[in-house]
């Protein structure tokens, strides 16, 4: 048996078809949605996604920026960035890239950013949504899994999901979204004693460890989901995910690659919340424009 591929860049794609529509009608109302990334210090991977994000945005038709900071930036400095970029109205969406140099304050800096811009979905408001199931901005990759699950037409409620990862952007949220979806959900990590004896019950494994080749064949149950959000990159410079991708490949149902997996999928469901966070802010004004008896925004601009 050979697993059937999830192809993480095709979906992106389609993500970026149905968010055409909604991006133009923003502009008939003359707003061009807006992601602005806070960079700081030069970790190559950081600075590699950053490139991804941006390059998005511009095939999209989105405005973006990026604040490039130095390594040993000022706390004060990336707090000064992140309150002009909340109060600027060409801004619908405001990212910090993670990891941050050890001095700063990763959380304090995170949280200053307002909730409705925080389409990383990494704020104590839109996490705390997440866990009373009423989420509101989604940390992308975890909804980049759930959305290429769902399009596979793999099915969530009432299956045994494993996932082996405990961060707060990806193992977390993730284990949050698919008990909202009905899932039996197992959290692991690195540490976990025998992983293989979790992931062999598992209908779906998902590997956000950051470790190579983590989960090996021999650990799947045949004819499992198994998706990668591993990014690793091993010392000759090739890049490998969680899992051994070709061994697990001839026993699970579906895998997805690294890299062409995950990865575009995150980048999709970061242009994806930018997109809902332009349209939120674009009624919220328009709504204050009407309470003001200001004109409609269709009128603005006429004679
Ligand atoms: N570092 C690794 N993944 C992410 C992500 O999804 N968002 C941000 N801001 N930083 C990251």
């Amino acid at each position: 048996m050979s697993a059937i591929l999830l192809d993480g860049a095709g979906v992106a794609r389609q993500v970026y078809a149905t968010l055409a529509p909604r991006i133009a009608a923003l502009q008939r109302r003359g707003v061009r949605p807006g992601l602005a990334a806070v960079l700081a210090g030069d970790d190559p991977a950081s600075r590699s996604y950053i490139r991804n994000k941006v390059r998005a945005c511009a095939a999209a038709g989105l405005h973006s920026e990026v604040r490039d900071l130095p390594a040993d930036c000022a706390e004060g400095a990336v707090l000064g960035i992140i309150d002009e970029l909340n109060r600027s109205s060409n801004i619908h969406g405001i990212i910090v890239q993670l990891p941050l140099p050890r001095h700063l304050n990763g959380n304090r800096i995170v949280q200053s950013i307002r909730i409705e811009k925080d389409v990383d979905g990494f704020s104590w408001h839109n996490l705390g949504a997440l866990v009373e199931g009423h989420p509101a901005l989604v940390p992308c990759t975890p909804l980049g899994v759930i959305f290429m699950l769902d399009h596979a037409g793999i099915a969530i409620e009432g299956r045994h999901a494993v996932v082996i990862g405990r961060s707060n952007i990806v193992g977390k949220p993730l284990a949050l979204l698919l008990i909202s979806r009905g899932a039996t959900v197992t959290v692991c990590n690195s540490r976990t004693p025998d992983i293989g004896t979790h992931t062999g019950m598992a209908d779906i494994v998902i590997a956000a460890a950051g470790r190579p080749r983590l989960v090996r064949a021999d650990m799947i149950r045949e004819g499992a989901a198994v998706i990668d959000v591993g990014i690793n990159r091993l010392p000759g410079g090739k890049l490998v995910g969680d899992v051994d991708f070709e061994g697990a490949r001839a026993r699970a149902g579906w895998i997805s690659p690294v890299p062409g997996g995950v990865g575009p999928m995150t980048v999709a469901m970061l242009i994806s919340n930018t997109v809902s966070a332009a349209e939120r802010q674009a009624a919220r004004s328009a709504d204050s424009r009407r309470e003001n008896g200001d004109a409609p925004d269709d009128l603005t601009g006429t004679a």
